[in-house]
């Protein structure tokens, strides 16, 4: 093990904490894991890592204990009992939640006399340790800066989104949309070609290309939201509309579900109906932003 590594815990060995106790290991961390059901660390010992035969002699290894269990209620349920060995530590708890349910935590964490950073994990477990695996964190600046070096073991995308530590969660959901909103959108293209014999992966390489030119879209959008000025300089969401009744028709001829296309008909229609006709698609922001703006 590297000399001044710091000692992490890893609590919680399913798919993705086997994943994260492997990346600590290869960067040398003095590295604990533990597991409600026994047998799951036997491949993590055999590479190098502490198995420890409780919940308190693995909180107790060191001062910087993951957690990354199905749920917040297993985390409780892990911790609750030994939540006095968390004193004076930090706890990552890198589980799924909502932003209340990070909020709590860190609240609950607090009394105990502990540190406490929540965050996101943007990929899967085989990406886990590579540059590429993006890792949302909120909690204090301070907190987050002296246990970067450990954390970035994780990923290369190691980001800090400020002290509130439920904005990893909100962050984690809102990116979550648009990966299932854009595979739908594949889905559903893929099976329109298909209904012409083309296949999925005749078809893939200008679905990706189109892809990030879509994603350039999104530059003045993101500008437009934040001033409020939704002046198009690409489309109009008038333009917008007979596209969206060309994908509805072509659909429903081949009986393909055009459910996802008539939403976004809808959206258009009422932004035209509101008087937005000349405005561009970043207009249709309004529609999920009911309350006034500040
Ligand atoms: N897999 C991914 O691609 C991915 C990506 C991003 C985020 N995540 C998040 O990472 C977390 C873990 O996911 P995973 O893929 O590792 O899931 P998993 O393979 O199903 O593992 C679940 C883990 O939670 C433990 N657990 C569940 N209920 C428990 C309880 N009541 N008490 C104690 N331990 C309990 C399990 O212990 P046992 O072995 O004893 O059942 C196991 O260690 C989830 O919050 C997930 O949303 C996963």
């Amino acid at each position: 093990m590297g000399d001044g590594r710091v000692p992490v815990t890893v609590i919680g060995l399913g798919m993705m904490g086997r994943a994260l106790a492997r990346a600590f290991l290869a960067g040398e961390h003095p590295t604990t894991v533990w597991n409600r059901t026994a047998g799951r660390a036997e491949e993590l010992v055999a590479a190098g890592a502490a198995g420890a035969d409780s919940v308190a002699a693995a909180v107790s290894a060191s001062p910087l204990v993951v957690v990354c269990v199905r749920d917040y209620q297993a985390a409780y349920e892990i911790l609750g009992p030994v939540s006095d060995a968390l004193t004076g530590r930090l706890l990552v708890n890198l589980t799924s939640g909502t932003s209340a349910q990070a909020r709590a935590m860190a609240g609950w964490a607090a009394e105990r006399g502990a540190g406490y950073l929540d965050g996101a994990i943007m990929m899967t477990p085989p990406g886990i340790g590579t540059a590429e695996a993006v890792i949302l964190y909120g909690g204090p600046s301070e907190t987050f800066a002296a246990h970067r070096p450990a954390l970035t073991a994780l990923g290369g995308g190691t980001i800090h989104l400020g002290a509130d530590v439920g904005l990893a969660s909100v962050y984690d959901v809102a990116l979550l949309g648009i990966m299932w909103s854009t595979f739908n959108g594949f889905m559903h293209a893929a099976a329109l070609v298909g209904s012409e014999n083309v296949p999925a992966t005749t078809f893939l390489p200008l679905a990706r290309q189109w892809l990030t030119g879509v994603a350039s879209f999104l530059t003045p959008y993101a500008e437009q939201i934040d001033t409020g000025d939704y002046t198009a300089s690409d489309a109009t969401l008038e333009t917008h509309l007979s596209p969206v009744e060309h994908l509805i028709e072509e659909s429903r001829a081949r009986g393909i579900d055009a459910t996802a296309a008539e939403y976004t008909k809808r959206l258009v229609e009422e932004a035209v109906a509101n008087g937005h006709a000349l405005d561009s698609y970043a207009r249709i922001v309004e529609h999920f932003t009911p309350a006034p703006r500040a």
